[in-house]
C-alpha cells in the first residue's frame, strides 16, 4: 500500500473540494491519502515519505495563489524524482495554474505525471466527482 500527499491553495475552498475527492479516489484504490493546505507545509521533510503527490492551486489573475509558489520552491528540494504526480485546480475562464504547477513537477523535480492537469470549473460540476477520483486513481496506478 502507498500513500499519497494532496497539497492545495484554496481561497474559496472549490480546489480543496477538488482535492479532497483526489483523496478519496486514491483510498479506493486501497491506498492512503493525507490532504494539506500549503500552510501546513513547513518544510522540504514535510514533503518527504510519500509515494505519491498531488499538488493543486486556484488560478487569481491569471496565476497559481502564493502559497502554492512557495510550496514548488520547498518541493525542488525534496527528492521527487521519478515519484507519480498530478497537478489541479478549480478555474472561472483561463485556468493557467494547474498547468504550472503540473509543468514545474514534470520539468523541474522530474516526477512520474498522470496524462495532464486536472482542471473544473468546481467539483460538483457534472462528472467533477468522478473525474477527481479518477484523478487520484491514475496517480495510485504508477506507484
Ligand atoms: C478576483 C478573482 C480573479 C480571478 N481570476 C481568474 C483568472 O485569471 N482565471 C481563471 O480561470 N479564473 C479566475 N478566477 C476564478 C477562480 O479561479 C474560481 O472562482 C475558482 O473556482 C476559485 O477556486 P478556489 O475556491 O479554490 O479559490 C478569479 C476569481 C476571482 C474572485
Amino acid at each position: 500500500m502507498g500513500k499519497v500527499l494532496i497539497v492545495y491553495a484554496s481561497r474559496s475552498n472549490e480546489t480543496k473540494s477538488i482535492g479532497e475527492l483526489i483523496a478519496e479516489g486514491v483510498r479506493i484504490s486501497g491506498h492512503e491519502a493525507d490532504v494539506k493546505k500549503t500552510s501546513e507545509i513547513k518544510n522540504e521533510e514535510d514533503l518527504k515519505g510519500y509515494d505519491g503527490y498531488a499538488f493543486g492551486s486556484a488560478t487569481y489573475h491569471g496565476e497559481m495563489i502564493t502559497s502554492m509558489k512557495q510550496i514548488l520552491f520547498i518541493a525542488e528540494r525534496a527528492e521527487l524524482k521519478d515519484k507519480p504526480g498530478g497537478a489541479f485546480g478549480a478555474y472561472g475562464w483561463s485556468g493557467e495554474a494547474p498547468g504550472r504547477i503540473f509543468e514545474t513537477m514534470e520539468n523541474i523535480y522530474g516526477m512520474k505525471m498522470v496524462s495532464g492537469p486536472l482542471m473544473l470549473k468546481a467539483s460538483w460540476v457534472e462528472g467533477g466527482m468522478q473525474a477527481s477520483q479518477e484523478y487520484g486513481k491514475s496517480i495510485t496506478a504508477m506507484i
